[in-house]
Formats: C-alpha cells, structure tokens, sequence
C-alpha cells in the first residue's frame, strides 16, 4: 500500500471505530438492570450468521422465568384472558412478540382486543 492509501485507511478506521464508541448502548428494562451480560438473552446458539444480536429465542427468557404454565399461574389474578394461557396461540407466541427489551412493551393482542394490561 502505497502512503496516502495507507493513511486514508487509517482515517477511515479512526472514524469508524468513533462512530461506533459513539453510538448509544441500548438500554434495559428497569427490571433487567442487574443482567450485565448481553449474551444472557443473545445467546450464541441463537446467533444468525455469526451476529447474537438478533431478536432473542423463547429459551433465553425461560431459562430464567420458567415456561408458560409456570408465568400463566403467575398472572391467573390478571382474570380472563390470561396473557400466558393464549386462546389462539397457546404457548406458540414469542415472548417478544408482546415483551420488548430496548424499546416499550406492547400487548399483541390489542392489534385486534382492547385488554386492559399493564405490561412491563
Ligand atoms: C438472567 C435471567 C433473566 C433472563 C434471561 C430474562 N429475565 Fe426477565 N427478569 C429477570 C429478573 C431477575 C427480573 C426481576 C425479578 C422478577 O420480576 O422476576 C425479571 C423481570 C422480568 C419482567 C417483569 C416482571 C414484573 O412484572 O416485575 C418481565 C416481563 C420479564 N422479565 C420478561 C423477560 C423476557 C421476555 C425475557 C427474554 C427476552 C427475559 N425476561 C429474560 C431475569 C431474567
Ligand atoms: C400476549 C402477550 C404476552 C406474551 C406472548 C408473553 N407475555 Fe408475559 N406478560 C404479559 C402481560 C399482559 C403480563 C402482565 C401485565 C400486567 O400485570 O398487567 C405479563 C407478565 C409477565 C411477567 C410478570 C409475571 C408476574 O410475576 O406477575 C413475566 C416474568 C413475563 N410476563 C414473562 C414472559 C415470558 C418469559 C414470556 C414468554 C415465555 C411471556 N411473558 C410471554 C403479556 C405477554
Ligand atoms: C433481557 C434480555 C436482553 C438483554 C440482557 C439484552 N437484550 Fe438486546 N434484545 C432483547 C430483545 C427482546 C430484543 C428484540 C427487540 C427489542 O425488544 O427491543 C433485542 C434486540 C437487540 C438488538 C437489535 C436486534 C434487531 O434485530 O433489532 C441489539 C443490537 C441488541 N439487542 C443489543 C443488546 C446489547 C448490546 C445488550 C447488552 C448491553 C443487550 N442487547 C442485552 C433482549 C435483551
Ligand atoms: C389478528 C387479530 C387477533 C389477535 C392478534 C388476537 N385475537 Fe383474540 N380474537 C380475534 C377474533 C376475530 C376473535 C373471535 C373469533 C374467535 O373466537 O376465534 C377472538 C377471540 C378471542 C377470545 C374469545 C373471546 C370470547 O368472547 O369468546 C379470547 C379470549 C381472545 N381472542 C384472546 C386473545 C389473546 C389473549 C390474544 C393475544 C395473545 C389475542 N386474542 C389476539 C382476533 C384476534
């Protein structure tokens, strides 16, 4: 390489690795702050391609929270329906399909209901 090649390679890297130091962690559910590690959720086996940070599998949730039996007896006080004993979907839902993580929640369901949850 040539020095000016050489240079413009290293001006690039530099604004490279800025913009990446730079750019904001994504942020966590108040109830998640004490998971320091990413790959807790973002697990290798689920990676795509090499990248763990895609959408996390079911399985990362319930390594921690059980399965939809244990959290629909958690939430039987919410009264009919039960978020985690779905009519349509059974226990065939993803959790972040109404549990985000680095944006607000929201109950699927009220594409179509108007359920009254207060969803963390
Ligand atoms: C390393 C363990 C761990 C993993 C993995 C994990 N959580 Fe949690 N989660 C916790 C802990 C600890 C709390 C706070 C105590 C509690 O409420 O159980 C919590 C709280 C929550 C709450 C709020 C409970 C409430 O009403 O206070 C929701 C909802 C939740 N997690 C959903 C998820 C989802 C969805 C995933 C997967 C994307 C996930 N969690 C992955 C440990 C984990
Ligand atoms: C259809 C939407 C939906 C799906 C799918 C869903 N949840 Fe929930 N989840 C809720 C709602 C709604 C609540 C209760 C909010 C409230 O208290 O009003 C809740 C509550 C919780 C809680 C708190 C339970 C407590 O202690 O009171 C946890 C933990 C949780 N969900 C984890 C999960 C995990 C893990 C999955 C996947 C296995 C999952 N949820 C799938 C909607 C959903
Ligand atoms: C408690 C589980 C959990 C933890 C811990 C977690 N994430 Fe996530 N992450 C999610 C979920 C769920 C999504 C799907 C989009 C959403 O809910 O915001 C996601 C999506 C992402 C995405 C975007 C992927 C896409 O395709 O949209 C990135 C990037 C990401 N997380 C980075 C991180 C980093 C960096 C950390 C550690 C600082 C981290 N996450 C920790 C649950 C988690
Ligand atoms: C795409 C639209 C759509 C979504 C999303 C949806 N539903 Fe429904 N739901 C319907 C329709 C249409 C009916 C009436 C026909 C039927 O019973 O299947 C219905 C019926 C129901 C009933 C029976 C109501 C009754 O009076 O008998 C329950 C309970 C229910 N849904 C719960 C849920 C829950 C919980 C979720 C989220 C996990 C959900 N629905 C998501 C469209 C939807």
């Amino acid at each position: 390489m040539n020095r000016i090649l050489q240079n413009v390679a290293l001006v690039a890297g530099c604004l490279f690795f800025a913009a990446s130091a730079s750019a904001a962690a994504p942020t966590l559910k108040p109830h998640h702050q004490s998971i320091k590690d990413c790959a807790v959720c973002h697990t290798a086996e689920n990676a795509v391609a090499g990248n763990a940070f895609v959408v996390p599998s079911d399985k990362a949730c319930m390594s921690c929270h059980g399965s939809y039996k244990d959290l629909a007896k958690k939430t039987a006080n919410l009264g009919e329906p039960n978020p985690h004993a779905s009519h349509h979907y059974g226990e065939g839902i993803s959790c972040t399909a109404c549990h985000k993580e680095h944006q607000p929640s929201k109950v699927y369901c009220n594409e179509c209901h108007n359920f009254k949850y207060q969803i963390k």
